[in-house]
């Protein structure tokens, strides 16, 4: 089958969500992979639930909301302040370091973000760091008001983009985002990053069984159609 579209997930795909890392542990020094990690963690949780609940907030206050939660479990007392500093951290997110060639490299074909970002989060990101000029489209999951993987959130792309998803390759880091998609009917890319067999240590801190997490495919039934180590690879894909 023909691809006609590339469409990227945003937070752990075309970004690093761990580069907040450096961010949180400067103010809260000696919790930073703690709070990294369960940030992240509680924020997909939050999206599922709020989905589950049919009780939909914008990923703008999940994020804020699983931050404060993170910053109670570790002891610091989330104030106005310190909350306002870290939560801007998502809109200055790192680049994954292939990127902005990969996104060029497939010039002529219809590239686009699909994200559980909100528009206004998604819109600040892409400008902050060069990527809006390699992307045709920035769609989020904000006017279906539920999160991924439901398939009332994948199935805003297609009237957006133009194409169907047979036609569309999805690409995405996160397992739970790769089995909504293939079960949406998108042909989908795993990017796997960090490779290797990805077990933790008995004693793996968190950031170590975060990571190990995500070199595992999801027990979804759902298998993505091709296992990428970065998005280099996906040239070989057009
Ligand atoms: C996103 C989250 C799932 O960008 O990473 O939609």
């Amino acid at each position: 089958m023909t691809i006609r579209a590339f469409v990227f997930d945003a937070y752990g795909t075309l970004y690093d969500v761990q580069s907040v890392l450096e961010r949180v542990e400067r103010a809260c020094p000696g919790r930073g992979a703690l709070i990294t990690q369960i940030w992240r963690l509680k924020q997909l949780e939050y999206t599922w639930l709020r989905t589950c609940m049919e009780d939909f907030a914008n990923f703008a206050v999940v994020t804020r909301d699983s931050l404060v939660y993170a910053l109670h479990v570790a002891g610091v007392e989330p104030a106005e302040a310190l909350v306002t500093e870290l939560e801007d951290a998502y809109l200055h997110l790192t680049p994954a370091p292939e990127a902005h060639d990969s996104l060029r490299a497939l010039e002529g074909h219809t590239r686009a973000i699909f994200s559980n970002g909100s528009v206004a989060m998604l819109d600040a990101l892409v400008l902050n760091t060069g990527l809006k000029g390699l992307l045709e489209h920035v769609v989020s999951v904000d006017s279906a008001k539920v999160f991924k993987p439901s398939p009332k959130a994948y199935a805003l792309l297609e009237p957006v983009i133009g194409v169907p998803p047979n036609e569309t390759m999805f690409v995405s880091s996160n397992g739970f985002d790769v089995a909504g998609a293939k079960r949406f009917g998108f042909q989908v890319a795993w990017v796997r990053r960090g490779g290797g067999p990805g077990t933790a240590p008995a004693d793996a801190g968190p950031t170590d069984m975060f990571k190990a997490q995500r070199l595992h495919a999801e027990m979804l039934n759902a298998k993505p159609d091709h296992v990428l180590g970065s998005l280099t690879e996906l040239v070989d894909l057009r």
